[in-house]
């Protein structure tokens, strides 16, 4: 008999004690054993477009420490590589992408019937984790939120304060619309294949949110995502998304029922007490500060039991505010699991 998944009945509006808990980046660099499957590959983007290794980096984290939740082992840069742009990582520098900017760089992007002889090793990792992973665990497929991804493709690198974005945004609306509209239709095409490939939940990761404010919010994150979450559940109903529309602070709310998304993913910036008003609009995941996870102690503790005990009352995934960094220590991580679950 198949056993229940923690992770969707939270996703499906139960409470559940303890929560379920995953940590977004939980492959990655903190671990000695992705290191070392990492330098196999080669380099990161050998490491994704390897369906084995990338099987292999994906579970690692749930051998070790049983997470409720894998989430593939790719990159939200895999999109705009697929249409096209020239994609490399740059060792401590992150990436490099060669840049849109004229309606001419917009031409030049491949039609969406085309990025699938790109993408398609990606959707065999969907396949052969799926074939591997313990019955309990969910496995979440996933992608970059259009705005958060034209915003590497504009300026060609991650930005501090997206300007490059922005710009085009003010100075040739008409350009930036298409971009946003390419990748839109790019990101459904994406995730239906991963979701027909196995995922089992899609989380869409629009990192760059906060950044945007009033209308160009709502236009460019909201409008984007809804779109996108819209197009999934008329094809695949059941399958429940989260949505990350990160440093949205106050627009957090009613993110969650303006996109139809089941969940909404809150930052370490926001209080408990408004991430708990959430919880009636849908299931939460957060937010606890990805530095506890490098300087552990009592504050690890403390912070995880306020979490925990302070969100029991509505559905709860427990999660980081953010990605879990090169430097964390792997015993913290054992750490807040022991916390959250005794
Ligand atoms: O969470 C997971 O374990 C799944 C895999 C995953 C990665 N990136 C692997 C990765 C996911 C979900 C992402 C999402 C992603 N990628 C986002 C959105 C989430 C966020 O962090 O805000 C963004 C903005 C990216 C783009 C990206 N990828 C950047 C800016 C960088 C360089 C910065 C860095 O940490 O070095 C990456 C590289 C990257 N993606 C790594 C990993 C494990 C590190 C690569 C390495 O091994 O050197």
């Amino acid at each position: 008999m198949l056993k229940e998944k923690l992770l969707l009945k939270s996703l499906g509006g139960e409470i559940t004690s303890p929560p379920p808990v995953w940590l977004m980046r939980q492959a990655g660099r903190y671990l000695p054993e992705y290191r070392s499957t990492r330098a196999r590959a080669g380099d990161f983007l050998s490491l994704c477009y390897n369906p084995e290794l990338a099987a292999e980096v994906t579970l690692q984290p749930i051998r070790r420490f049983g997470f409720d939740a894998a989430i593939i082992f790719a990159d939200i840069l895999l999109v705009p590589q697929a249409l096209g742009v020239d994609l490399r990582f740059v060792e401590g520098e992150g990436p490099r992408l060669s840049t849109i900017s004229s309606r001419n760089d917009l031409n030049n992007l491949k039609p969406i019937d085309e990025i699938d002889s790109r993408l398609s090793p990606i959707y065999d990792t969907v396949r052969l984790v799926k074939s591997k992973l313990p019955e309990d665990v969910a496995l979440i497929g996933f992608a970059g939120a259009p705005w958060t991804v034209a915003t590497y493709m504009i300026a060609g690198r991650g930005t501090s304060n997206q300007a490059p974005a922005h710009d085009l945004m003010k100075n040739n609306t008409f350009v930036f619309d298409l971009l946003i509209e390419k990748i839109t239709t790019a990101t459904i095409h994406y995730l239906r294949k991963q979701i027909e490939a196995g995922a089992e939940v899609i989380k869409l990761f629009d990192s760059w949110a906060g950044s945007l404010s009033g209308q160009d919010l709502i236009n460019y994150s909201l409008k984007p995502l809804s779109k996108i979450v819209s197009a999934l559940k008329q094809s695949y109903p059941d399958i429940p998304i989260i949505v990350f529309p990160r440093g949205a602070g106050e627009m957090y709310r009613g993110f969650a029922k303006k996109t139809s998304a089941d969940a909404i993913a809150i930052d370490q910036t926001v209080p408990i007490s408004f991430m708990k008003n959430l919880q009636v609009e849908a299931c939460v995941q957060g937010n606890l500060d990805p530095t506890l996870m490098v300087s552990g102690g009592k504050k690890l503790v403390e912070e995880t039991k306020k979490l925990r005990d302070q969100m029991s009352e509505g559905p709860y995934i427990f999660n980081l505010g953010h990605g879990i960094t090169p430097d964390a220590d792997p015993k913290n991580v054992e750490i807040m699991l022991n916390t959250l679950r005794s």
